[in-house]
């Protein structure tokens, strides 16, 4: 029976849901929206905030700051709360609702900054606002989950290990992209195992990741306006773009199936259901991972009227690319 008396000493790291009846190929989910904190961004803020602890950066009157879209915010409150820092998440107007209130809910304060930066977009305006904050005032740490390499360490250390302990002939690994953190923590530990491992990097359209043009995008989680500065593409086999309508219509389907899942999943299924369409290679053992849960963006990706504003009628559920039970 595990017992706990912090927040973030839970995290459920070994489960994992077969996609093979839903999308009609071999695919095995890591789930990791099963903690406190609801998300995959558990372990990067607790390796950040750890670490800058240890090197005493991070002293008892300290206010934490970062740049979040949601999820790294959510947890870094929580952790802030069980460890008694001040935290202040600068976030942007695609922060979900429940995602702020949350984070307020924690103790923590959300400044929602909506004006786009002339040349970095909004996220260039989080960034610009947040120096500004540390400029201000030096009680503020700013962890930076976008240049901190804590963040890729976490998954290095905890992500990429679990998946090889249930999956010792692993193939191919499909990992979204955001700060990039959980990728490159992942690839560099895959680098080194006893057998090669496929790197696929799943991005969104309108996503800056890997040099396209930055373009509109509401998923919050995935994707990014300028290149992230963790990124080094010699660890990245393929980068695979999805379409959001595509994604969202995958996270419908899922959630038709049982599997309320948010919105980088359904980009993450989509992503490496058309590459395992397109490779089709049988026998090949591929794992994904699920970032977080479905319940963030019922008033958007679950939202019917939202959706058809946003991507017209095509991005809502297709009945008939849901498979029968029975299939
Ligand atoms: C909701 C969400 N959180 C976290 C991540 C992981 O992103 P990062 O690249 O920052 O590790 C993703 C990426 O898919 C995501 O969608």
């Amino acid at each position: 029976m595990p017992v706990i008396s912090v927040p973030h000493a839970f995290n459920e790291e070994d489960l994992y849901v077969d996609l093979e009846p839903m999308t009609g190929h071999r695919l095995y989910l890591k789930c990791e929206g099963f903690n406190f904190a609801g998300s995959i961004k558990l372990k990067a803020a607790t390796e950040m905030v750890e670490s800058a602890e240890r090197s005493g950066t991070l002293r008892p009157d300290s206010i934490l700051v970062e740049s979040s879209s949601g999820n790294l915010g959510v947890a870094l409150s929580m952790i802030a709360a069980s460890k008694g820092y001040r935290f202040v998440c600068v976030t942007d107007s695609r922060c979900n609702l429940a995602t702020r209130l949350m984070m307020e809910a924690l103790g923590s304060q959300v400044h929602v900054v909506s004006d786009e930066h002339a040349t970095g977009g909004l996220l260039g305006a989080r960034l610009a606002h947040l120096r500004a904050l540390c400029a201000a005032d030096d009680r503020y740490v700013w962890l930076s989950q976008y240049t901190n390499p804590d963040n890729w360490k976490a998954h290095y250390f905890r992500t990429a290990p679990a998946i090889a302990r249930w999956f010792p002939r692993l193939d191919v690994l499909f990992i979204g992209v955001g700060t990039t953190g959980t990728l490159m923590g992942c690839a560099r530990w895959f680098r080194s195992w006893h057998r090669p491992v496929r790197i696929v990097a799943v991005d969104s359209v309108g996503s800056a990741i890997f040099g396209d043009p930055p373009g509109r995008r509401m998923i919050p989680g995935l994707g990014m306006s300028l290149r992230p500065p963790l990124l080094d593409e010699s660890y990245v086999d393929e980068a695979v773009r999805v379409e959001e309508a595509d994604a969202i219509r995958t996270c419908r389907n899922l959630a038709r199936r049982g599997f309320l899942f948010g919105g980088s999943t359904g980009t993450v299924v989509s992503g490496a259901t058309s590459w395992l369409a397109r490779h089709g290679t049988p026998g090949l053992t591929p794992v994904a991972i699920a970032p977080d849960l479905g319940e963030r963006y019922l008033d958007t990706i679950y939202q019917s009227n939202w959706v058809q504003a946003l991507y017209g009628h095509d991005a809502i559920a297709d009945p008939r690319a849901v498979r029968a039970p029975s299939d």
